[in-house]
């Protein structure tokens, strides 16, 4: 058992492995530094491992294989209205000047095919950065980085005089406190398998950095979402249910400023599965979706948003107009029922060119896991989603109309990605279709931090000395509202940085 170590990371995501691989590599001229990972759940990944839509990132090598001439200034300009004011410009700033670096990381350094690129809702430029299927078979994005990034640790790991050790199964509980003020370790937990005896130890260290996510996935245990967003109690969600923001107590207990607590993003699509539409978590219909040219229709076959407007304005929306009793989305084969299902639920559909663009492979994947089905022409769709045949044929006419006049419709769409009816004179074209509901996605809020990562107290804005932290357990960058592909971006970016910093401040202690 370690008693002591240069650096802790806790939290086994995106931004937690990018800190310990930053961290490792500014120190590995440096005798003598040692890092140590701890992650509570049974293996690495959190919540990044489920991450279906891509990460951002601009000018970098695929956009401009790709033709598009994009800009630092126009992502953080998309950042900053995304957030509704509340953003930080000098964390927004970062995130979008390191961003062509953080793309270049994965791809360069770790050899991911980041190749695909999706314009996502509130994005001026394609940018969300994904993986292609592989003969076929989808390639997730979120796992591909997890898998390959967790490979490398454990590599390190493994090696005879190991600067680097990974703890699974192991839950911090508590920071321990510096004199000065600071951090001095942390206590964790673990739970012997056959006895259930649950063991305590610490680790003694220069430096701790928070990197255990958000709390959206607080589930029927809700404690940060009843203080600070009790409107949201009782929707489901797309997390993990390892996702109850630790790391805000952690941190809290020493000192540190909680900010935009009560912004919580509710992603609009949720799958509802039809044989479990009650079920409060929900699998995420990825938001390259719609940003492919999947459309979503209500409850009687009227399109009803731009469906490449910013999430909340997509979630705000559903709620307005497929809402129960009258459009609602008619999921539940009987009416005499009681309905299990949630109040508000509208339907997906791609074209099959929306659907080619998409992947075969990951939408395949969806009609295995029974969240998706197909229809095999216009009439078989009507009668799926029990819609009048000539609405629905008109819905899909006047999208494509729009589309071809080049101007924005009557929700403000401007750019179709693809075309919504399939052409006429190819019957062998499908459908596909699902039902989506607003669900708990991600949590703006978090601890406030710089943007060197320094964990900032309440009392006096001060940075508290040796903690950092990275990731969804941050606050203060998103504001009101994120931006997808923005959170396996800030991931990366804050990680490394606070790996960069851990690396500092655990080699001039070792001198
Ligand atoms: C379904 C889904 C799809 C998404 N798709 C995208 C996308 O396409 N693009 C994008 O940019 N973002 C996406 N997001 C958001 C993004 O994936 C997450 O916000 C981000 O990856 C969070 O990374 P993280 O490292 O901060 O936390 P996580 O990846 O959640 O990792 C935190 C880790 O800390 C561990 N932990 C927590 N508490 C403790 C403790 N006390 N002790 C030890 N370990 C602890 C957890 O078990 C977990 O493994 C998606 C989110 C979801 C849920
Ligand atoms: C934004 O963050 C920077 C440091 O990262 C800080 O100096 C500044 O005060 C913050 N601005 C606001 C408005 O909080």
């Amino acid at each position: 058992m370690v008693a002591r170590t240069s650096i802790v990371v806790v939290g086994g995501g995106l931004a937690g492995m990018s800190a310990a691989i930053e961290a490792l590599r500014q120190t590995s001229h440096v005798a003598g530094v040692t890092v140590a990972l701890l992650e509570k759940e049974g293996r690495t990944g959190g919540n990044s491992g489920k991450a279906s839509s891509g990460i951002n990132g601009v000018l970098t090598r695929t956009q401009k294989e790709k033709g598009i001439h994009d800009s630092v200034e126009a992502f953080v300009q998309d950042t900053l209205k995304s957030g509704h004011g509340r953003s930080n410009e000098t964390l927004v700033g970062k995130l979008a000047r390191d961003s062509t670096q953080a793309v270049s990381w994965l791809q360069d350094d770790f050899k991911l095919d980041l190749d695909v690129l999706a314009r996502l809702g509130g994005h001026s430029f394609p940018r969300t950065h994904r993986r292609p299927d592989l003969d076929g078979k989808p390639q997730p994005v979120g796992w591909g980085i997890v898998s390959t990034l967790g490979r490398h640790l454990g590599e390190l790991a493994a090696l005879e005089d190991a600067r680097f050790k990974l703890f699974t199964g192991a839950r911090v509980i508590k920071l321990l406190p510096a004199t000065h003020g600071g951090v001095a370790g942390v206590v964790y937990e673990t739970v012997d398998a056959d006895s259930k005896i649950i063991r305590q130890h610490s680790i003694h260290s220069d430096v701790v950095v928070l990197a255990t996510g958000g709390f959206g996935g607080e589930g029927n245990r809700p404690r940060y979402l009843k203080k600070y967003a009790p409107h949201l109690m009782g929707l489901p969600a797309t997390n993990g249910a390892f996702a109850t923001g630790d790391g805000l107590g952690l941190a809290a207990a020493l000192g540190a400023e909680l900010v935009d607590m009560d912004q919580v993003q509710v992603h609009p699509t949720g799958f509802v599965k039809s044989s479990d539409p009650g079920n409060p978590t929900k699998f995420l219909a990825a938001e390259a979706l719609r940003g492919e040219g999947g459309i979503l229709l209500n409850g009687v076959g009227h399109r009803f948003v731009n469906e490449l407007d910013t999430r909340d304005h997509v979630t705000d929306a559903m709620n307005k107009f497929c809402s129960a009793p009258n459009t609602r989305a008619r999921h539940s084969d009987s009416v005499e029922e009681i309905p299990k299902e949630p109040l508000t639920a509208a339907f997906l559909v791609l074209s099959q060119a929306a659907a080619d663009n998409f992947g075969q492979g990951a939408l395949g994947f969806y009609e295995k896991m029974g969240l998706m089905s197909r229809a095999g022409s216009l009439e078989e769709l009507a009668t799926a989603l029990r819609v009048d045949l000539v609405v629905l044929r008109k819905t899909l006419e006047d999208h494509d109309g729009a589309r071809d006049n080049g101007t924005h419709d009557e929700y403000g769409k401007s750019v179709f990605p693809q075309r919504a009816l399939n052409p006429l004179d190819k019957p062998q074209m499908n459908y596909y279709w699902g039902i989506v509901t607003p669900s708990i996605h991600y949590t703006m809020g978090g601890i406030r931090f710089d943007d060197m990562t320094r964990v900032l107290r309440a009392a006096d804005g001060a940075p508290i000395p040796g903690l950092l932290a990275a990731g969804e357990v941050t606050g203060g960058l998103h504001g009101a509202n994120r931006l997808g592909g923005n959170s396996l971006l800030e991931c990366v970016v804050y990680g490394r940085e606070a790996g960069r910093q851990a690396a500092i401040l655990a080699t001039s202690t070792s001198y």
